[in-house]
Protein backbone atom coordinates (compact mmCIF):
# COMPACT_ATOMS: atom_id res chain seq x y z
CA UNK A 1 0.00 0.00 0.00
CA UNK A 2 1.14 3.49 -0.86
CA UNK A 3 3.05 5.23 1.71
CA UNK A 4 3.43 8.86 0.15
CA UNK A 5 0.64 10.42 1.96
CA UNK A 6 1.43 13.29 4.12
CA UNK A 7 -2.20 14.36 5.73
CA UNK A 8 -3.29 10.71 5.78
CA UNK A 9 -2.98 7.13 6.81
CA UNK A 10 -3.84 4.06 5.38
CA UNK A 11 -3.92 0.47 7.00
CA UNK A 12 -5.55 -2.42 6.48
CA UNK A 13 -5.63 -5.62 9.00
CA UNK A 14 -8.00 -8.75 9.36
CA UNK A 15 -10.90 -6.96 6.80
CA UNK A 16 -10.57 -3.59 8.88
CA UNK A 17 -9.98 -0.69 6.43
CA UNK A 18 -8.69 2.36 8.13
CA UNK A 19 -8.43 6.01 6.53
CA UNK A 20 -6.65 8.03 9.34
CA UNK A 21 -6.89 11.75 9.04
CA UNK A 22 -3.43 13.07 9.83
CA UNK A 23 -2.91 16.85 10.38
CA UNK A 24 -3.82 17.08 14.44
CA UNK A 25 -1.62 20.28 14.63
CA UNK A 26 -3.96 21.68 12.65
CA UNK A 27 -7.65 19.52 13.98
CA UNK A 28 -7.39 17.71 10.42
CA UNK A 29 -8.63 20.77 8.45
CA UNK A 30 -8.90 19.66 4.53
CA UNK A 31 -7.02 21.54 2.80
CA UNK A 32 -7.06 20.51 -1.22
CA UNK A 33 -4.12 18.10 -1.02
CA UNK A 34 -5.87 16.73 2.22
CA UNK A 35 -8.93 16.42 0.09
CA UNK A 36 -7.00 14.21 -3.04
CA UNK A 37 -5.30 12.18 -0.48
CA UNK A 38 -8.74 11.27 1.02
CA UNK A 39 -10.24 11.12 -2.16
CA UNK A 40 -6.62 8.14 -3.47
CA UNK A 41 -7.51 6.71 0.04
CA UNK A 42 -11.07 6.14 -0.33
CA UNK A 43 -10.28 4.36 -4.02
CA UNK A 44 -7.83 2.62 -2.59
CA UNK A 45 -9.70 0.95 0.40
CA UNK A 46 -12.77 0.42 -1.96
CA UNK A 47 -10.60 -1.32 -4.81
CA UNK A 48 -8.61 -3.44 -2.09
CA UNK A 49 -10.06 -7.14 -1.88
CA UNK A 50 -8.54 -7.69 1.56
CA UNK A 51 -10.50 -5.02 2.73
CA UNK A 52 -14.16 -5.82 4.05
CA UNK A 53 -15.53 -2.58 6.22
CA UNK A 54 -13.85 0.39 6.13
CA UNK A 55 -13.50 2.64 9.00
CA UNK A 56 -12.37 6.57 9.50
CA UNK A 57 -11.32 8.87 12.00
CA UNK A 58 -8.60 11.62 12.61
CA UNK A 59 -5.32 11.97 14.86
CA UNK A 60 -4.99 13.98 17.89
CA UNK A 61 -7.98 15.74 19.73
CA UNK A 62 -10.19 15.83 16.06
CA UNK A 63 -12.35 13.97 13.65
CA UNK A 64 -12.05 16.77 11.14
CA UNK A 65 -12.84 20.52 12.12
CA UNK A 66 -13.51 21.13 8.57
CA UNK A 67 -11.98 22.75 5.64
CA UNK A 68 -8.84 24.45 5.72
CA UNK A 69 -10.58 28.31 6.37
CA UNK A 70 -6.65 29.52 6.20
CA UNK A 71 -6.63 28.23 2.52
CA UNK A 72 -10.01 29.43 1.69
CA UNK A 73 -8.34 32.69 2.31
CA UNK A 74 -6.38 32.61 -0.58
CA UNK A 75 -8.58 30.73 -2.92
CA UNK A 76 -9.44 32.24 -6.11
CA UNK A 77 -13.08 31.46 -7.75
CA UNK A 78 -11.50 29.19 -9.81
CA UNK A 79 -9.86 27.27 -7.10
CA UNK A 80 -12.53 27.44 -4.63
CA UNK A 81 -14.92 25.79 -7.09
CA UNK A 82 -12.92 22.94 -8.26
CA UNK A 83 -12.60 22.31 -4.53
CA UNK A 84 -16.11 21.90 -4.03
CA UNK A 85 -16.75 19.90 -7.18
CA UNK A 86 -14.11 17.54 -6.29
CA UNK A 87 -15.27 17.05 -2.58
CA UNK A 88 -18.42 15.85 -4.31
CA UNK A 89 -16.30 12.99 -5.73
CA UNK A 90 -15.09 12.28 -2.22
CA UNK A 91 -18.45 11.76 -0.98
CA UNK A 92 -19.45 9.77 -3.85
CA UNK A 93 -17.08 7.23 -3.82
CA UNK A 94 -17.95 6.85 0.26
CA UNK A 95 -21.45 6.33 -0.37
CA UNK A 96 -21.04 4.06 -3.97
CA UNK A 97 -18.76 1.75 -2.31
CA UNK A 98 -19.90 -1.65 -1.87
CA UNK A 99 -18.29 -2.04 1.15
CA UNK A 100 -19.47 -0.30 4.76
CA UNK A 101 -18.02 3.10 5.95
CA UNK A 102 -17.97 3.85 9.65
CA UNK A 103 -16.82 7.25 10.90
CA UNK A 104 -15.47 6.51 14.15
CA UNK A 105 -15.70 10.14 15.62
CA UNK A 106 -13.60 10.79 18.23
CA UNK A 107 -13.42 14.52 18.37
CA UNK A 108 -14.61 17.57 16.65
CA UNK A 109 -16.39 16.72 13.24
CA UNK A 110 -17.18 20.39 11.91
CA UNK A 111 -18.08 21.64 8.59
CA UNK A 112 -16.68 19.08 5.95
CA UNK A 113 -15.67 16.53 8.64
CA UNK A 114 -19.06 16.26 9.68
CA UNK A 115 -20.20 15.95 5.83
CA UNK A 116 -17.87 13.15 5.39
CA UNK A 117 -19.67 11.19 8.57
CA UNK A 118 -22.74 12.11 6.79
CA UNK A 119 -21.57 10.52 4.13
CA UNK A 120 -20.57 7.29 5.70
CA UNK A 121 -23.09 4.15 6.34
CA UNK A 122 -22.76 4.23 10.40
CA UNK A 123 -21.44 6.87 12.69
CA UNK A 124 -19.95 5.78 15.98
CA UNK A 125 -18.81 8.34 18.33
CA UNK A 126 -16.80 8.98 21.62
CA UNK A 127 -18.80 10.43 24.61
CA UNK A 128 -16.36 13.52 24.08
CA UNK A 129 -16.95 14.37 19.98
CA UNK A 130 -18.76 17.44 19.25
CA UNK A 131 -20.46 18.02 16.17
CA UNK A 132 -21.99 20.49 14.11
CA UNK A 133 -22.14 22.88 10.89
CA UNK A 134 -20.71 25.79 11.78
CA UNK A 135 -20.20 27.80 8.45
CA UNK A 136 -23.03 30.43 9.25
CA UNK A 137 -20.49 31.91 11.50
CA UNK A 138 -18.49 32.57 8.60
CA UNK A 139 -21.16 34.02 6.41
CA UNK A 140 -21.22 30.50 4.36
CA UNK A 141 -23.52 27.59 3.97
CA UNK A 142 -22.30 23.87 4.12
CA UNK A 143 -20.88 23.02 0.41
CA UNK A 144 -20.55 18.74 1.18
CA UNK A 145 -23.89 18.10 1.14
CA UNK A 146 -25.27 18.76 4.38
CA UNK A 147 -28.23 20.77 3.48
CA UNK A 148 -29.40 17.44 1.34
CA UNK A 149 -27.59 14.52 3.61
CA UNK A 150 -28.98 15.44 6.68
CA UNK A 151 -32.46 15.65 5.96
CA UNK A 152 -32.57 12.09 4.73
CA UNK A 153 -31.57 11.05 8.38
CA UNK A 154 -34.15 13.40 10.46
CA UNK A 155 -36.53 16.18 10.45
CA UNK A 156 -36.46 19.02 8.60
CA UNK A 157 -36.83 20.79 12.38
CA UNK A 158 -33.77 19.93 13.85
CA UNK A 159 -31.62 20.25 10.20
CA UNK A 160 -32.67 23.49 10.21
CA UNK A 161 -31.39 24.29 14.01
CA UNK A 162 -27.94 23.03 13.18
CA UNK A 163 -28.20 24.48 10.05
CA UNK A 164 -29.31 28.13 11.04
CA UNK A 165 -27.38 28.26 14.52
CA UNK A 166 -24.63 26.80 13.66
CA UNK A 167 -24.74 24.98 16.99
CA UNK A 168 -22.22 22.51 18.29
CA UNK A 169 -23.60 18.99 19.76
CA UNK A 170 -22.71 16.77 21.49
CA UNK A 171 -22.91 12.65 20.39
CA UNK A 172 -25.17 11.74 23.02
CA UNK A 173 -27.94 14.16 21.60
CA UNK A 174 -26.82 13.45 17.73
CA UNK A 175 -27.79 9.85 18.66
CA UNK A 176 -31.38 10.53 20.62
CA UNK A 177 -31.92 12.60 17.27
CA UNK A 178 -30.89 9.54 14.82
CA UNK A 179 -27.70 10.73 13.40
CA UNK A 180 -25.20 8.96 15.87
CA UNK A 181 -25.40 4.91 15.67
CA UNK A 182 -23.78 4.18 18.91
CA UNK A 183 -21.63 6.62 21.66
CA UNK A 184 -18.68 4.85 23.45
CA UNK A 185 -16.66 6.17 26.43
CA UNK A 186 -13.38 8.30 25.17
CA UNK A 187 -11.22 5.57 27.07
CA UNK A 188 -13.00 2.61 25.38
CA UNK A 189 -13.77 4.19 21.88
CA UNK A 190 -11.11 2.71 19.64
CA UNK A 191 -11.70 -0.69 21.19
CA UNK A 192 -15.32 -0.54 20.64
CA UNK A 193 -15.25 0.73 16.89
CA UNK A 194 -12.82 -1.81 16.11
CA UNK A 195 -15.60 -4.77 18.17
CA UNK A 196 -17.86 -3.13 15.97
CA UNK A 197 -16.21 -3.43 12.89
CA UNK A 198 -15.02 -6.62 13.12
CA UNK A 199 -18.75 -7.63 13.90
CA UNK A 200 -19.30 -6.47 10.47
CA UNK A 201 -16.08 -8.42 8.58
CA UNK A 202 -17.89 -11.56 10.10
CA UNK A 203 -20.95 -10.81 7.55
CA UNK A 204 -21.51 -11.44 4.09
CA UNK A 205 -19.85 -8.97 1.56
CA UNK A 206 -21.93 -9.65 -0.98
CA UNK A 207 -24.95 -9.42 1.18
CA UNK A 208 -24.26 -6.07 2.66
CA UNK A 209 -23.51 -4.61 -0.76
CA UNK A 210 -26.71 -5.40 -1.58
CA UNK A 211 -28.38 -4.04 1.07
CA UNK A 212 -26.30 -0.82 1.17
CA UNK A 213 -27.24 -0.24 -2.11
CA UNK A 214 -30.95 -0.90 -1.99
CA UNK A 215 -31.04 1.05 1.32
CA UNK A 216 -29.52 3.95 -0.81
CA UNK A 217 -31.76 3.22 -3.78
CA UNK A 218 -34.52 4.06 -0.87
CA UNK A 219 -33.31 7.63 -0.88
CA UNK A 220 -33.67 8.08 -4.49
CA UNK A 221 -36.85 9.03 -6.97
CA UNK A 222 -37.24 5.57 -7.96
CA UNK A 223 -40.73 3.98 -7.68
CA UNK A 224 -41.64 1.74 -4.31
CA UNK A 225 -41.96 -0.98 -7.06
CA UNK A 226 -39.00 -0.39 -8.52
CA UNK A 227 -37.06 -0.32 -5.85
CA UNK A 228 -38.85 -3.57 -4.48
CA UNK A 229 -38.80 -5.56 -7.94
CA UNK A 230 -34.90 -4.48 -6.70
CA UNK A 231 -35.12 -6.21 -3.72
CA UNK A 232 -36.75 -9.17 -5.22
CA UNK A 233 -33.26 -9.47 -8.14
CA UNK A 234 -31.09 -9.05 -5.62
CA UNK A 235 -32.20 -11.59 -3.24
CA UNK A 236 -32.86 -13.76 -6.20
CA UNK A 237 -29.30 -13.47 -6.99
CA UNK A 238 -28.13 -14.13 -3.23
CA UNK A 239 -30.13 -17.34 -2.98
CA UNK A 240 -28.19 -19.18 -5.67
CA UNK A 241 -25.17 -17.76 -5.04
CA UNK A 242 -22.48 -20.53 -3.43
CA UNK A 243 -21.66 -18.43 -0.38
CA UNK A 244 -25.55 -18.90 0.61
CA UNK A 245 -26.30 -22.35 -0.74
CA UNK A 246 -23.69 -23.51 1.75
CA UNK A 247 -25.04 -21.45 4.26
CA UNK A 248 -28.13 -22.83 4.11
CA UNK A 249 -26.97 -26.17 3.85
CA UNK A 250 -24.47 -25.70 7.43
CA UNK A 251 -27.49 -24.90 9.15
CA UNK A 252 -29.66 -27.87 8.19
CA UNK A 253 -26.95 -29.92 8.82
CA UNK A 254 -26.21 -28.52 12.48
CA UNK A 255 -30.36 -29.00 13.04
CA UNK A 256 -30.12 -32.52 11.97
CA UNK A 257 -26.92 -32.97 13.83
CA UNK A 258 -29.16 -31.55 17.21
CA UNK A 259 -32.25 -33.92 16.37
CA UNK A 260 -29.87 -36.63 16.42
CA UNK A 261 -28.29 -35.82 19.60
CA UNK A 262 -31.47 -35.09 20.88
CA UNK A 263 -31.37 -31.72 21.80
N1 LIG B 1 -9.19 25.51 9.13
C1 LIG B 1 -7.90 25.83 9.33
N2 LIG B 1 -7.28 25.69 10.51
C2 LIG B 1 -8.03 25.20 11.53
C3 LIG B 1 -9.37 24.85 11.39
C4 LIG B 1 -9.96 25.01 10.11
N3 LIG B 1 -11.22 24.64 9.85
N4 LIG B 1 -9.83 24.41 12.58
C5 LIG B 1 -8.79 24.49 13.42
N5 LIG B 1 -7.70 24.95 12.80
C6 LIG B 1 -6.36 25.19 13.36
C7 LIG B 1 -6.30 26.45 14.18
O1 LIG B 1 -6.13 27.58 13.36
C8 LIG B 1 -5.10 26.17 15.05
O2 LIG B 1 -3.95 26.32 14.28
P1 LIG B 1 -2.66 27.15 14.83
O3 LIG B 1 -2.24 26.40 16.04
O4 LIG B 1 -1.70 27.07 13.70
O5 LIG B 1 -3.16 28.51 15.15
C9 LIG B 1 -5.24 24.67 15.33
O6 LIG B 1 -6.06 24.15 14.29
C10 LIG B 1 -5.92 24.37 16.66
O7 LIG B 1 -7.18 25.02 16.68
P2 LIG B 1 -7.67 26.00 17.85
O8 LIG B 1 -8.74 26.89 17.28
O9 LIG B 1 -6.51 26.66 18.48
O10 LIG B 1 -8.30 24.95 18.86
P3 LIG B 1 -9.49 25.19 19.88
O11 LIG B 1 -9.58 23.99 20.73
O12 LIG B 1 -9.35 26.52 20.54
O13 LIG B 1 -10.82 25.28 18.97
C11 LIG B 1 -12.33 24.57 17.23
C12 LIG B 1 -11.24 24.16 18.24
C13 LIG B 1 -12.63 23.34 16.36
C14 LIG B 1 -13.60 24.96 17.99
C15 LIG B 1 -11.85 25.76 16.38
O14 LIG B 1 -10.57 25.45 15.86
C16 LIG B 1 -12.74 26.09 15.22
O15 LIG B 1 -13.79 26.70 15.43
N6 LIG B 1 -12.36 25.70 13.99
C17 LIG B 1 -13.09 26.04 12.78
C18 LIG B 1 -14.29 25.13 12.60
C19 LIG B 1 -15.07 25.54 11.37
O16 LIG B 1 -15.57 26.64 11.27
N7 LIG B 1 -15.19 24.60 10.42
C20 LIG B 1 -15.91 24.83 9.20
C21 LIG B 1 -15.01 25.31 8.12
S1 LIG B 1 -15.88 25.75 6.63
Amino acid sequence: MTSNFKSIQIKIDKGIARLIFNRPDQLNAMNRQMMEEIIEGIVLINDDERARVAVISGSGRAFMAGADIKEYGNQTPEEFKSFQERGKQLYDAIENASIPWIAAINGFALGGGFEIALACDLILASGSAVMGLPEVFLSLIPGGGATQRLIRKIGINRVKEMLFTGGRYEAKTLMEWGIVNHVFAPEVFEEEVTRYAEKLTRRSMKSIAQLKRLANLSLTEASFGERINEEGKAVAQLFFSEEAQQAIQDFINKNEKKCSDGK
